[in-house]
């Protein structure tokens, strides 16, 4: 018998609306890497919904084989095994590409990682390319609701170096990183989709 395929109701939940957000900035051709892959969920149903295109899913290794059970299930063309990849890691072991996309999972690493993630991001990103990252966030220090104040709460009993990000914060890393804030788009269930995009250089000085 087939081990059972890794679930995230959130993930069910939310996949159709962040779809409409990426079908403005997804390009056909375009290379994606995912971070934090989870389930897979959000995976096979964009490589499904946008079959032009090449979604490289990842995720730290203690989470990759399951990662890959649902992907490789699905079979799909456009999306190869899923790789190991922790934001942490000194060299992203994977080519440049156009799109980066990560879905809940800045409010789960830890702040180092997310300033690694916001580098590594910068790096591996071609020029005009944009980073897409989806979850709750702070603005001016304040939760935009009592549900996103409980959630942070809840995170921190779980892991203390987990918790919601000021968006003012995460928006800073981007652009030391070299990034430039395109879209804040208000989601439902109290979450944000964030979209940035990496400018070109001039005269190769930032
Ligand atoms: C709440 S899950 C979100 C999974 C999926 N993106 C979704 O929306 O359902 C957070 C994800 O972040 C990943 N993650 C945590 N720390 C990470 C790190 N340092 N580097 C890369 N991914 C990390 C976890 O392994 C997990 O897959």
């Amino acid at each position: 018998m087939n081990p059972p395929l890794p679930f995230s109701q959130a993930s069910e939940n939310n996949k159709r609306v962040i779809l409409e957000v990426l079908a403005r900035h997804l390009t056909r051709g375009d290379s994606v890497l995912e971070i934090g892959g989870g389930s897979g969920q959000h995976a096979v149903f964009f490589a499904t919904c946008f079959r032009e295109l090449h979604w490289q899913s990842s995720d730290i290794s203690s989470n990759v084989d399951s990662l890959n059970l649902r992907i490789s299930a699905a079979q799909l063309p456009n999306l190869p095994a899923a790789i190991s990849l922790d934001v942490n890691d000194p060299d992203w072991s994977c080519p440049c590409c156009n799109v980066i996309y990560s879905a809940n999972s800045l409010h789960i690493m830890s702040t180092a990682s997310v300033e690694k993630f916001f580098s590594g991001a910068g790096t591996k990103l071609r020029d005009n390319g944009v980073l897409l990252a989806y979850g709750p966030f702070k603005y001016d220090g304040a939760f935009t609701t009592e549900s996103n104040a409980h959630f942070d709460l809840w995170l921190k009993d779980r892991d203390p170096r987990s918790g919601v990000r000021d968006f003012e914060w995460v928006n800073d890393l981007a652009e030391n990183a070299g990034l430039t804030l395109l879209e804040d788009n208000a989601m439902p269930a109290n979450n944000q989709f964030l979209v940035w995009k990496k400018t070109k250089l001039e005269h190769g000085v930032r």
